[in-house]
């Protein structure tokens, strides 16, 4: 990243969608040498915490999600698709980058046949799939804080949910916006208000927006999943536990262990 300037301050809404793409796919390679130990190529975890759909079982039990069709978007690499895949589900995954799916491509290849899930370049606003198609859909850390409109995300995953069906959805915690990005307890003094809601921004050098991350209250977030016809069920926000040293930005075991670092929303479609 060679930007020139960061901040916080409203930008077009066309610049942000161009700019996310843009990004990961040129910070894809970059992003998982980062991170891709912490993501393994086949382990489903909902955030920094480590908190695994393994131990958490927010899209259903064990017997509940075999054969079930579920639909994962801004995946990635799909690492919790070809998790989800081993446990007897039938997955695709989605993902508006090209780098990201190239990457997710290769992991297929080395997951081999029993672990390998489909993958659709698709932004999550914009769903290829016929209404009612999947049984659940969820994303950790995909697409929704990148989009400057993610009430389009819920409605498009209401539209292609079976009655009845479960969309579960992970963010950073809205909290996490009033601190520094630092995991350290340097970072626990409030910087920002919690109901500022301008994007996080990096612009390069020719004062091109190459970055956009979007903050949202909780109730920002809970009125756009009511907004899409959902029923919000739960907001689970894990714990830090002891014995995950991992450090990712602003998240580690320090600052962890004081303030939330992620929130996962899971709502019902209404059943019929
Ligand atoms: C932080 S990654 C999350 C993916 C994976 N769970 C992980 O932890 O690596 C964010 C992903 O969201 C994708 N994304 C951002 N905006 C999107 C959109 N509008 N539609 C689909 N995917 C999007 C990005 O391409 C990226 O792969």
């Amino acid at each position: 990243m060679n930007q020139s300037r960061i901040g916080y301050e409203h930008v077009p809404e066309q610049d942000a969608s161009r700019a996310a793409r843009t990004w990961w796919d040129e910070n894809a390679a970059e992003y998982h040498d980062d991170n891709g130990a912490f993501l393994g190529e086949s382990r489903f975890v909902w955030g920094p915490e480590g908190l695994t759909e393994d131990q958490a079982r927010l899209l259903g039990s064990r017997e509940g999600v075999v054969d079930k069709k579920i639909l994962e978007v801004g995946s990635g690499a799909a690492q919790c698709s070809r998790w989800l895949r081993a446990q007897g589900a039938r997955v695709v995954a989605t993902d508006y980058s090209h780098a990201m799916l190239e990457q997710a491509l290769i992991y297929n290849e080395r997951a081999g046949s029993q672990h390998r899930v489909p993958l659709i370049q698709a932004d999550a606003r914009e769903l290829p799939f016929a209404d009612s198609s999947f049984d659940a859909a969820f994303t950790s850390f995909g697409a929704i804080p990148f989009v400057p409109d993610a009430e389009r995300i819920h409605t498009e995953i209401a539209r292609v949910l079976r009655p009845g069906g479960r969309w579960v959805c992970s963010v950073t915690h809205p909290v996490r916006w009033m601190f520094p990005d630092d995991p350290t307890s340097h970072g626990t003094t409030i910087t920002r208000s919690y109901f500022a809601r301008e994007p996080y921004v990096e612009f390069d050098e020719q004062g091109q927006l190459e970055y956009a991350e979007y903050h949202r209250t909780i109730g920002d977030h809970v009125r756009e999943i009511a907004a899409a016809g959902l029923i919000l069920r739960d907001i689970v926000e894990p714990e830090w536990p002891a014995g995950n040293a991992n450090v990712w930005g602003g998240w580690g075991p320090e600052r962890g262990a004081l303030l939330p670092g992620t929130a996962i929303f899971m709502a019902d479609k209404p059943a019929a």
